[in-house]
């Protein structure tokens, strides 16, 4: 299955896309996560991409476009791919079309999480991700077994870099202006699958599972 995760800063993308990628053995592509491994290993994309993402703004078009087509033409992706953080913008969308024809494939579904932006404030006050392995945790809706403590590979838990309220406002700010359009877009082509992203976990990635295995 060809599937891409929409939803602001917040709204569970990359919790819902860890659960969805293991139950569908499908790759978990986030370019965000692409980015702050390219951070980590102090690469020249990752200084371009640090610039934007500390102040709450996009990585530009053309650099992300390419880091995904990149990825997309891996082995892996031959069985289909779940994109979480991409598309973000229409000139986006429209490449990634292009994209998509030139491999040959169709997408299946574009599913969209809905959360409040009152809600993703407070969640993302109490985010926790892994120094090692990125494994995302919350303090109260998604604790590890061990506090401060990686469940699946022991590393520390630490608090993003751009989730500093401020920071958080105006990623929410960027989502509302470029990527909350992207929901018409995927309307219009019959591709959307509304979710309301303030249920359980467990609750939501089984009416998303679900519900894709109906389409
Ligand atoms: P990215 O890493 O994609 O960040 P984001 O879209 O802002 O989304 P987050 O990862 O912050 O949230 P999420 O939806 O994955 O939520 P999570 O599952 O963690 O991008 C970072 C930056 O990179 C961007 O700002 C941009 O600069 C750049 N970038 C990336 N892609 C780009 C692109 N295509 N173009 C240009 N620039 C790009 O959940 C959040 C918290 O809530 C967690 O603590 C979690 O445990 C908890 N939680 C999740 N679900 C629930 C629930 N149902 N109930 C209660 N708590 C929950
Ligand atoms: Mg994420
Ligand atoms: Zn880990």
């Amino acid at each position: 299955m060809r599937l891409i995760l929409l939803g602001a800063p917040g709204a569970g993308k990359g919790t819902q896309a860890v659960n969805i990628s293991q139950k569908l053995n499908i790759p978990h592509i986030s370019t965000g996560d692409i980015f702050r491994a390219n951070i980590k290993e102090g690469t020249e994309l990752g200084r371009k991409a640090k610039e934007f993402i500390d102040q709450g703004l996009l990585v530009p078009d053309d650099l992300t476009i390419s880091i995904v087509k990149d990825r997309l033409n891996k082995a892996d992706c031959e069985k289909g791919f779940l994109l979480d953080g991409f598309p973000r913008t229409i000139p986006q969308a429209q490449q990634f079309d292009v994209a998509l024809k030139g491999m040959g494939v169709e997408l299946n579904a574009v599913v969209n999480l809905d959360v409040p932006d009152d809600v993703i404030v407070k969640r993302m006050a109490g985010r926790r991700v892994c120094k090692g392995c990125g494994m995302t945790y919350h303090i109260s809706s998604n604790p590890p077994k061990s506090e401060g403590t990686c469940d699946s590979c022991g590393e520390q838990l630490i608090i993003r870099d751009d989730d500093k309220e401020q920071t958080v406002l105006e990623r929410l700010k960027t989502y509302h202006e470029k990527t909350e359009p992207l929901i018409d877009y995927y309307e219009e082509k019959g591709l959307l699958l509304h979710f309301d992203g303030t249920k359980d976990i467990m609750e939501t990635t089984s009416e998303i599972i679900e519900r894709l295995l109906k389409e």
